[in-house]
This record gives C-alpha cells, sequence and structure tokens, in this order.
C-alpha cells in the first residue's frame, strides 16, 4: 500500500532530533516505549513516518543492532492490505520469518518482522492497520 515508516537507530537521541528538525524543518513527538527499551522521535511525512530510535537500555532489541551494528538503517515498514496474505507468500517463499503470527503494533496495527537474511540485509516490517 505504502512506507508506512523507516526506522534508524541512533546512539544520541537529542542530537539526532536536533539534525533531522533542523534539516527537515518540522517537530517531532517524542515517545517513551518501555516495552522495547527505547525512545522514539517521530517525524510525520504525509501517510509515512521516520522514527529515530535510541536504546534505554543494552540488553533491548535496538540496544543490541546498536551495539552489533551501529547507528543506521534499522528497519522499512510496508503497509499491506492483508498481513495473512503476506505472510503466507514469505512462508511460501521460503523467507526467514521473525514473526510467524502476526503480533500488535502500534495504534492498532498488526505487525509481523521478516528476517534480513533473505531480504538483502533489510529488516522488514509487515504492517496492516485495523
Ligand atoms: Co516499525
Amino acid at each position: 500500500v505504502r512506507i508506512a515508516h523507516v526506522g534508524i537507530v541512533v546512539r544520541d537521541l537529542d542530537a539526532a532530533i536536533q539534525t533531522y528538525r533542523l534539516l527537515l524543518d518540522r517537530e517531532p513527538k517524542v515517545e517513551d516505549v518501555p516495552g522495547q527499551g527505547m525512545l522514539e522521535a517521530v517525524f510525520e511525512f504525509g501517510q509515512s513516518r521516520l522514527e529515530l530510535m535510541q536504546p534505554t537500555t543494552p540488553d533491548s532489541p535496538v540496544g543490541r543492532f546498536l551495539a552489533r551494528r551501529g547507528e543506521g538503517l534499522h528497519h522499512v515498514a510496508i503497509e499491506v492490505e492483508d498481513i495473512e496474505i503476506a505472510l503466507a507468500r514469505a512462508k511460501k517463499m521460503g523467507l526467514l520469518l521473525v514473526d510467524e503470527k502476526p503480533r500488535r503494533g502500534s495504534g492498532g496495527s498488526r505487525i509481523a518482522f521478516v528476517h534480513p537474511k533473505g531480504m538483502n540485509g533489510v529488516l522488514l516490517e509487515l504492517t496492516q492497520q485495523e
């Protein structure tokens, strides 16, 4: 349907916010996401978002990513019409799935991640809005 959002891991959220808001000339929404051990700054562009993610603890998924790979692109989220169909297709293709079944994302969405291994090094998030 569209690119829903792009997630970028940053070491210093305040510094990253300064850079991005100066360049993009807009204010982000900053949220604490304790369940995932991270702080997030969200910039909206029409129907799409840019998410800057800073770990609040080193043993969170984003914290481990930062330790292993450093700052940079974490995942690309693509909205699909039917996540069950998209997941079934991915399975049929033999792609490695992080989530065998959709789980709850933010704002009532359903999400599932496809492992970077089969996706040319990029973690792909499939998302379906309610
Ligand atoms: Co995401």
